[in-house]
């Protein structure tokens, strides 16, 4: 097994994507939770963006103290300077310094000649080391840069001093074969190659970010660029839980490790959405609602017997919540009875059938059945029984019983 190093980008791609920005506070914040997490290296910000980004970067490196701080730095004299000020207290900072290697990159936004990022990339890396030992290298659009150029790039790189080599797939345009086939090629056409890390940084516009990074990986990438639940540009990065996830999962397919703490994942996906204020998707792989959420009777039957039949992670694993008896029109009776007994109820003869029954006609007008519902219809129903032996008022019935409770807003579950 070899270990895969975790490049936390959350702070940094992720946070600069609409809708996802975050004060200085709360960066400082995750930081600690990603410390938590167990991540390698955390990529703090992009200090050259604002004072207050600066400010964020430096604190982070000087409160959060295992991790490698990292921040990002374009070919430019300024967010070089910027950029080593913002780590020099960190117990181990490092200066990522990017710059596009695709022709189209080349001509249509920087206006400049291939030879002209050659020595950009070059100045910019010797510019780095001189503050610091560990210098991050990253060619942008590197997937879709002429292979022999790239190579030449990664190559000049990597003797001014560059100590991790990172291609990223910017617009999220390669395929997980193809992923695979390009960090082998690079690795082998370029000299030297050996004595730098590669690093793969996917972006998700294809719907591929996580297999495009496991792919690179295959292929001899041994560190991961990757996000708290898949946030950042566009379509987003490729989730560092899922990639994590997969890992450990299938060791058979994936022979690798990293150093993350798995329980911590939950914990950090609610924190980032909770600051964020955005939401996870509900049926997002390892971190969604519906992760470990099971409301289909024959799924639910399986799982109460025995969780692997329709679960390959246990939810305890990543952290979160376990609920396998999300109750609704799809639900079986034992799910019913098992979370009747949680509440307390048991029964007898013919009562969990007719509860079920009942539960079912509400399920078939409403989306879930929350516990409010379940103990509505059983106390009617024992009510009803009691009524039909001891002459008492009319009782008004389950179904008035439960809509008197939701239009209190008890029992809504939210
Ligand atoms: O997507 C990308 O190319 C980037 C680089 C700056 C690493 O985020
Ligand atoms: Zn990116």
């Amino acid at each position: 097994m070899e270990r895969v190093r975790i490049f936390d980008t959350t702070l940094r791609d992720g946070e600069q994507a609409p809708g996802f920005s975050l004060r200085p506070s709360e960066k400082i914040q995750l930081a600690h939770q990603l410390d938590a997490l167990g991540v390698d290296v955390i990529e703090a910000g992009f200090p050259i963006a604002s004072a207050a980004e600066a400010e964020a970067v430096r604190q982070i490196a000087t409160e959060v103290r295992r991790p490698i701080i990292a921040c990002l730095a374009r070919c430019h004299p300024a967010d070089l300077e910027k950029a080593a000020w913002a780590i020099e207290p960190a117990a181990q900072g490092r200066i990522h310094t990017f710059i596009a290697t695709s022709d189209l990159h080349l001509q249509a936004k920087l206006r400049i000649t291939r030879e002209q990022c050659i020595e950009s990339a070059i100045d910019a890396v010797r510019f780095a080391r001189r503050h610091t030992f560990d210098v991050q290298f990253s060619a942008e659009d590197a997937t879709r840069s002429e292979i022999d150029f790239l190579c030449r790039v990664v190559e000049a790189v990597i003797k001014a001093g560059a100590t991790t080599i990172n291609l990223p797939d910017t617009v999220g345009y390669s395929t997980p074969d193809e992923s695979l086939e390009f960090f082998r090629q690079v690795r082998s056409r370029v000299p030297n190659s050996d004595k730098v890390v590669f690093s793969t940084h996917c972006h998700d516009d294809l719907g591929f970010g996580v297999a495009n990074s496991v792919a690179a990986v295959l292929g001899g990438a041994r560190q991961v660029e990757c996000t708290v639940n898949g946030i950042g540009e566009r379509a987003g990065n490729a989730a560092l839980e899922e990639i994590v996830m997969a890992f450990r999962t299938r060791p058979d397919r994936l022979p690798f490790t990293t150093n993350i703490v798995t329980q911590q994942l939950y914990p950090s996906s609610e924190m980032l959405a909770k600051l964020t204020g955005q939401g996870v998707q509900v049926n997002k792989a390892i971190v969604g609602r519906n992760a470990f959420a099971h409301e289909a009777g024959i799924h639910q039957d399986g799982v109460l017997k025995d969780r692997r039949t329709y679960e390959i992670m246990s939810a305890a694993d990543v952290g979160a919540p376990w609920n396998p008896l999300q109750l609704g029109k799809h639900s079986g009776r034992h799910a019913v009875q098992k979370r009747c007994a949680a509440l307390g109820f048991d029964f007898e003869g013919d009562e969990l059938v007719r509860v079920y029954r009942a539960l079912m006609a509400i399920a078939d007008d409403r989306k879930t059945i929350e516990d409010a519902d379940i103990i509505a219809v059983v106390k009617s129903m024992r009510h009803e029984k009691a009524a039909a032996t001891e002459p008492v008022e009319a009782f008004e019935g389950a179904a008035t019983a439960v809509g008197a409770m939701h239009e209190s807003g008890y029992g809504h579950g939210v």
